[in-house]
């Protein structure tokens, strides 16, 4: 089951100017995102409340979003302000909103109770706006059920295989990194650490190395977003001693936000220590390259995982900060379900 009553990335500030829109389904239902002229933002279901038109095929008109079948318009709560043709407006005729906040750059969306909404409750991410970083937005759409993608980014064995070419580096090291695996407050921290390895295209690019590096991975799970800290410093510069600022760092927000069962939202994005505006270009450039490259694994796996769903998974134990993600999701729907058992009551 899906946690529902908690805040999901739903885009990026910069996707969305004054009076635009976007569609996008999350957690199966249709909704559009809107921004009036004042830049004030909205989510209101996809669904013309009279003839099911989606109402991201319309326009924003000053406050409202209107439908382009029949002209009806809606404000951001959903309340049905006008209908061309009549003056007379149905009690019925309003739809469903959501919640919406925006911060650090991030568009969050609450498809929840709304009454459990606490709008200071999600995630924090500074860094986007942090002049010591610069940060670059995208996003990918998967087709797979999300955890699948939480499972990709939590085991990074992957990279000798799947990324050889950009972030990969030194397959041996990869498989003797030193890993930890705790709980934190709200979720889980995996820490690996390669130490004394070559490095990868991706940091000669940025940083010049000329020798061997000590290089460190920190996989943060926030829920609901995930933060991988990577980077590399010189060997026995100070890597693990918390003094990294003269090495090569980066920090990916990777936000996996459900479309429907089987189909998911991957907004990323990628900041780095790497000021120079050309360098940062090439970063982001191969950082893209490299989540390109697990789009169509996790596509494969999913296909194959439809073809028995009954069928069970091993896990390995570079699994292991991906299992414990899965039981903190795992707790927070339960914890949800009682909640509503005892509503019902
Ligand atoms: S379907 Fe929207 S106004 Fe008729
Ligand atoms: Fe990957």
């Amino acid at each position: 089951m899906l946690p529902k009553d908690q805040w999901y990335v739903a885009g990026w500030s910069e996707q969305l100017g004054p009076s635009g829109l976007v569609a996008r389904r999350f957690l199966n239902e249709p909704v559009v995102l809107f921004r009036t002229a004042q830049g004030v933002l909205h989510a209101v279901e996809d669904r013309c409340s009279h003839r099911a038109m989606p109402l991201s095929a319309g326009e924003v008109v000053g406050d409202a979003i209107r439908c382009p079948y029949h002209g009806i318009e809606f404000d951001g709560r959903g309340t049905c302000l006008r209908i061309p043709s009549q003056d007379r407006i149905p009690p019925t005729a309003g739809i469903r909103s959501y919640p919406v906040v925006e911060q650090d750059d991030i568009i969050w969306i609450w498809m929840g109770d709304p009454a459990l909404a606490d709008p200071t409750a999600m995630p924090r991410h500074p860094w986007h706006r942090d002049p010591a970083w610069s940060s670059y937005y995208d996003y990918y759409h998967a087709e797979c059920h999300w955890q699948l993608l939480m499972d990709n980014v939590f085991d990074l064995s992957h990279l000798a295989y799947i990324h050889p070419r950009t972030i990969g580096g030194d397959p041996a090291a990869h498989f003797g990194a030193q890993m930890e695996t705790r709980l934190t407050e709200k979720g889980v921290m995996v820490d690996r650490r390669l130490p004394n390895c070559e490095p990868p295209v991706t940091y000669v690019a940025a940083k010049g190395f000329k020798g061997r590096i000590d290089r460190w991975q920190e996989i943060e799970f926030d829920p609901p977003v995930i933060r991988i800290w990577s980077g590399g410093c010189d060997v026995g510069t100070g890597a693990y001693e918390g003094k990294r600022d003269h090495g090569f760092s980066l920090l990916g927000l990777h936000a996996f936000t459900p479309e429907t069962d089987r189909t998911s939202h991957y907004f990323w994005t990628m900041s780095t220590n790497i000021l120079d505006p050309e360098l940062a270009a090439r970063i982001f450039h191969q950082t893209k390259v490299t989540i390109g490259e697990d789009i169509p694994v996790v596509k494969m796996q999913q296909q194959r995982i439809d073809d028995d769903p009954s069928r069970r998974l091993i896990d390995i134990a570079s699994d292991a900060g991906g299992v414990q993600a899965r039981r903190v999701i795992a707790a927070l729907a339960e914890a949800e379900a009682k909640r509503a058992q005892s509503r019902a009551v």
